[in-house]
């Protein structure tokens, strides 16, 4: 492992905000998981102790007076396979879009739709991150954690993980550190096509392998979310939020064409678009200071140029409070606000 103290911040965080963390450990095998710890017990490495991936999800708002630990725990390892499906174990630290390019090279159906997805593959695990009708969640099989306060190696079948939208055991629990992640994924051909525009695309192109439908749905997401390799973003800044039928129904009535998704009995609660939400209050392509509302999706907070952590937080607090004033619905953060 390598440590490095007073290191700033700028590599490991896409919005692309300056600080400095008190220090930073890099580590690729689980094992040393148990001498970081042993570290921190005894000060050697300040507290608190915070796993990051490629920080495409997590905003700093002023320096990190802990330790963050980078994983490059690597490795995409055949466990198991039938006739119709296969069982890989993926180190943390592979970065997600190549696992993603790997499957698709390997006949291995059910990432391809979260293509692209910034991040490493223990924070997918950790966020169950989703897109175009997929969540990271339904070909996850099991995940290996390094347990920080019990010195403890564990695994959670899928059905342990306490996974929900955006939401998982993992992100409650900071001190479980994902190692491993094990996935089972289909070698029979069958494609999610749930989410319209990606239905439209793949009709209209005749779409039929792996590779084409993962390319369709790379230019669906460079379309609409920026590249933060040239501009800072984590993403969707905001869930998008659940409300009550009822509230929905009287949002409906002034509002006729808001987009809802509910389940099907049409009693329960409603999802909103965060994106429509924001874009009614007139922020799209807004900003404040250095910091602006995506201009192609306002559910995306940008970094125009040099803005601070505060800066991109305080314009996430104008544009959720513009939110409830208007629909009288809350917004909160899906990303990390730290
Ligand atoms: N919309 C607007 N204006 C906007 C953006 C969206 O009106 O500026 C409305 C449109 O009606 C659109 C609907 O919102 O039909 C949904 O928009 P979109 O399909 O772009 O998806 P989203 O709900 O805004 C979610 C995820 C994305 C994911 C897409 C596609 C969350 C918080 N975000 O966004 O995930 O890529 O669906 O599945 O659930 C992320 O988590 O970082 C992320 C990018």
């Amino acid at each position: 492992m390598k440590i490095y103290r007073n290191c700033s911040l700028l590599p490991y965080n896409t919005f692309g905000v300056d600080g400095r963390c008190s220090a930073l450990v890099e580590y690729d095998t689980e094992q040393e998981l148990c001498d970081i710890l042993n570290l921190v017990q005894k000060g050697e490495l300040p507290s608190p102790v915070l796993q990051i991936g490629q920080g495409s999800n997590i905003l700093f708002t002023g320096d990190f007076e802990g330790t963050l630990l980078h994983c490059s725990i690597s490795g995409i390892q055949v466990l198991d396979s039938s006739d119709t499906e296969v069982l890989v174990k993926v180190g943390a630290g592979v970065v997600w879009d190549d696992f993603v390019s790997q499957c698709v090279e390997n006949g291995w159906y059910g990432a391809e739709n979260l293509s692209l997805i910034p991040g490493l593959t223990g924070s997918a695990a950790v966020q169950n991150i989703g897109a175009y009708g997929t969540e990271v969640k339904d070909i996850i099989a099991s995940v290996r954690c390094f347990d920080m306060r019990e010195g403890l190696y564990r695994t959670f079948d899928v059905n342990e993980c306490g996974y929900g939208y955006r939401d998982s055991l993992f992100k409650k629990c900071r001190d479980l550190t994902v190692t491993f992640v094990t996935f089972r994924l289909s070698t029979e051909k069958s494609f999610n096509l749930s989410y319209s525009a990606l239905q439209q695309a793949a009709l209209a192109e005749g779409a039929d392998s792996l590779s084409h439908i993962r390319d369709i749905v790379c230019r669906i997401r460079r379309s609409k979310l920026p590249d933060v390799s040239t501009l800072g973003s984590a993403g969707s800044f905001f869930k998008n939020p659940l409300v009550e039928r009822s509230l929905f129904e009287s949002l409906k009535q002034k509002w006729p064409d808001i987009p809802g998704f509910g389940d099907n009995s049409g009693t329960g609660p409603v999802k909103l678009s965060a994106g429509w939400l924001i874009e009614k209050c007139g922020w799209k392509g807004k900003s404040l200071g250095r910091a602006g509302v995506y201009e192609k999706q306002a559910l995306v907070i940008v970094n125009l140029s040099g803005a601070t952590g505060e800066e991109i937080a305080a314009l996430s607090r104008l544009v959720a409070d513009d939110v409830f004033k208007k629909f009288g619905v809350s917004l909160s953060p899906e990303v990390l606000i730290l």
